[in-house]
């Protein structure tokens, strides 16, 4: 069923980008690695092996994404599957945090920048390029849990560019049910992945446990095993949904 199908995942040179693109390759789907790090993506594909292949994007270009999706439609195929996990997450100088009294507009527009605008090219991108039906289209963006509980650890720029991606998440899953492409969000609670190394020192690990029901941190891998479920073919009646990988962090 998944042979012939390709997938983009873009930030899947490492993380939990990597994650998926291994998940989504070991269920037969064509994966391009897609990433500002071509170095990393490069290696990531490579570990994979082939049909899957690297490609260098940056999402916040317009052009960048077009040359992506022009890429691995000559190479692959037309992607019938687009995972966004590309994002950033920045702190002060210091280490700590910005309060919203200390945002500075550039922090503001590069978070927002990659983590919202970034979603939203390489939806539009797909979107563009999708057929009037396709019972297999699937989009899966990664908020996170800090755009759902206003976050303990990140920057309000970066909950505020999360809050958009799931909203977008429910406009795009509504236009596109037409097609029969659904578009839903995984947001991840504390992924053991760099992103979060940014935060919390392994020292630290059995503290930030204790306030998660389920007492671990996340894997890579738990991210990657609901965004597999996403893109299953059998997931074909969930749209506009965000599923939460947090180990009980936050339940709604
Ligand atoms: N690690 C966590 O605890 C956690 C929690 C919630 C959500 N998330 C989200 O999951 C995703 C992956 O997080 P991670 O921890 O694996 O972080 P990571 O930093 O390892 O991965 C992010 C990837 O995005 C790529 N990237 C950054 N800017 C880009 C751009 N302009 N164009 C293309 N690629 C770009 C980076 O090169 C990197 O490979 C992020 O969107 C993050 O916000 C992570």
């Amino acid at each position: 069923m998944n042979q012939n199908r390709v997938a983009i995942v873009t930030g899947g040179a490492r993380g939990i980008g990597a994650a998926i693109a291994g998940a989504l390759a070991e269920d037969g789907l064509s994966v391009a690695v897609a990433d500002l790090d071509a170095a990393a993506a490069r290696a990531t594909a490579a570990a994979l092996g082939a049909p899957h292949r690297a490609y260098e994007v940056d999402v916040t270009r317009e052009a960048s994404v077009t040359a992506l999706f022009d890429a691995v439609e000559a190479d692959l195929g037309r992607p019938s599957v687009l995972v966004t996990c590309a994002g950033i997450l920045l702190f002060k100088p210091d280490g700590d945090r910005p309060l919203v009294v200390e945002t500075d507009l550039d922090h503001w527009q590069r978070t927002m920048t990659v983590n919202a605008t970034g979603c939203f090219l390489c939806c539009r991108e797909y979107a563009r390029r999708a057929p009037a039906d396709d019972p297999l289209g699937r989009v899966v963006t990664i908020s996170s849990v800090a755009a759902q509980l206003g976050g303990y650890r990140s920057s309000a720029a970066y909950i505020a560019s999360k809050s958009a991606v799931i909203g977008l998440t429910k406009a795009l899953g509504r236009e596109l049910a037409e097609r029969r492409i659904t578009v839903n969000s995984v947001a991840p609670g504390l992924i053991d992945a760099p992103m979060l190394r940014l935060s919390l020192d392994p020292a630290d690990d059995a503290r930030a446990s204790a306030t998660i029901p389920l007492n671990r941190l996340g894997q890579p891998a738990d991210v990657a095993a609901a965004v597999r479920f996403l893109v299953s073919p059998g997931a074909g009646y969930l749209t506009g949904v965000t599923i939460d990988v947090n180990g009980g962090y936050r339940m709604q």
